[in-house]
């Protein structure tokens, strides 16, 4: 039992920790204005994240299934209509259009690591470097090529089967990239405007905050903890019988977190200090790190051995963006190298229109974190809040009906989908936060 916790542990945790908090969060961090911002992202990971991940990981524990089939199950159980297996199809689609961009991104961090090793940011201007960036984006087989090179990888992981083998590296990766990224904040304590980078981050200036602003906080805590499409229901699989799913998930929402914090710690004292612009957009950690190590001694194999490490942070996640749609079709009878070749065809294509038109690439982007992960996750917190017997609820949590038990309950029924409601209508100009 303690051996299968801890397989849950590093597949959700490999999930989790990715392009979402390395390269995202810093960079709409920067462009929704920093403090207030990350103040609604930290509330919606409190009151809305981790609640609906306790409820993923309980259905993924009792239906023991692919997500579809997990809630369709549990839905007959429960005497509720078998409709609500297709919130699990739902998350399915939603998963592949996020490996839509997910790995053009991630075919970017993999450029870096060929930057690095071949010297190409080395000793150059902050100029240079953010012309650097701006040649990738103009070069169409560049991103291509990476991209292609990443999907492989995926798709290699999640045919072999060993998507759980890919969790014993996130052992190793972890703590490397927390070295990496108290590393990086140290470098930019130092040699960055640390005050004003600080400052940017935490200052809380709330009337910066508008309806959208609040919405993509809260769409990216969906998106930073992989929740609201199935993918930890899936994992939630492999949670042990009867040990407490709760403070599980609250470290990894933490450990998820503080990753995320660090990332953004690392890169705006750098962005004060050589006058870039806070909001400039996806560029963001591909044009402040290069800085960083260009400057540092041993930078070229510090810069080599970080994007190495967020590359493979990347793919620890994008295997669960594939692997409920794989499960699915598998369980019809479809071989699993076939229907992973598949799926990851599709997503090829997607990556394919989202490196032409960088319109495909921010709708995918928008859509899937903003409307859809969210939208699961509401249906996901009513369907454990409200659907499921009370008492399923509580043996299948593992949480024996404590305090913390009686908290999430609360929240998961409540809180959870009213705030998200609140806003999706407040985005929409039909509430007044
Ligand atoms: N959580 C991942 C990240 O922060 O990079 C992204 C992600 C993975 C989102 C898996 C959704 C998902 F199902
Ligand atoms: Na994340």
């Amino acid at each position: 039992m303690w051996k299968s916790r801890w397989t849950f542990i590093f597949a959700a945790t490999g999930s989790a920790v990715g392009l979402g908090n390395i390269w995202k969060f810093p960079y709409i961090t920067g462009e929704y204005g920093g403090g207030a911002f990350v103040i609604a992202y930290l509330a919606c990971i409190l009151l809305i994240g981790i609640p609906v991940m306790i409820a993923e990981v309980m259905s993924g524990r009792a239906g023991r299934s692919d997500p579809a089939t997990a809630m369709r199950n549990l839905a007959t159980e429960a005497g509720a209509t078998p409709w609500w297996g297709i919130i699990g199809g739902m998350g399915m689609i939603a998963g592949l259009m996020i490996m839509m961009f997910y790995s053009v991104v991630a075919g970017w961090a993999l450029d870096y690591v060929a930057q690095s090793l071949t010297g190409n940011y080395h000793k150059a201007s902050a100029g240079d470097i953010e012309a650097n960036f701006a040649n990738l984006l103009d070069s169409r087989p560049g991103q291509l090529g990476w991209h292609t090179v990443f999907t492989l990888l995926t798709a290699g992981v999640v045919a072999a089967g060993v998507t759980k083998g890919i969790g014993k590296a996130v052992d190793i990766l972890m703590p490397m990239l927390f070295a990496f990224l108290l590393l990086l904040v140290g470098y930019s304590a130092v040699y960055g405007d640390f005050a004003a980078g600080l400052h940017f981050m935490f200052d809380t200036d709330f009337s910066r905050l508008n309806g959208e602003a609040i919405l993509v906080a809260m769409g990216h805590a969906f998106f930073t903890l992989s929740l609201g499409m199935g993918a930890i229901m899936a994992y939630g699989a492999y949670f042990p019988g009867n040990a407490s799913i709760g403070k599980t998930v609250i470290t990894i929402a933490a450990l998820d977190t503080i990753i995320a914090l660090l990332a953004g710690m690392a890169m705006f004292p750098l962005v004060f200090a050589n006058d870039l612009t806070p909001g400039q957009g996806p560029g963001l950690m591909f044009v402040t790190l290069p800085i960083a190590f260009s400057n540092m001694s041993g930078g070229l194999f510090f810069g080599t051995l970080f994007f190495t490490l967020v590359s493979i942070a990347a793919l620890s996640s994008s295997i669960s963006l594939i692997e409920p749609g794989v499960a699915w079709l598998e369980k019809r009878g479809i071989k699993r190298v076939v229907s992973t070749l598949g799926l990851a065809f599709v997503a090829w294509l997607g990556g394919v229109a989202s490196i032409v038109d960088g319109d495909v690439f921010n709708a995918l982007d928008y859509i899937t974190a903003n409307i859809l992960l969210p939208l699961g996750g509401l249906f996901i917190a009513i369907f454990v809040g409200w659907v499921l017997p009370d008492k399923r609820v509580l043996t299948e949590s593992g949480m024996a009906g404590g305090q913390l038990y009686r908290m999430w309950r609360v929240v998961l029924r409540y809180v959870a989908p009213l705030g998200i409601i609140a806003v999706f209508l407040n985005s929409l100009g039909l509430l007044e936060l």
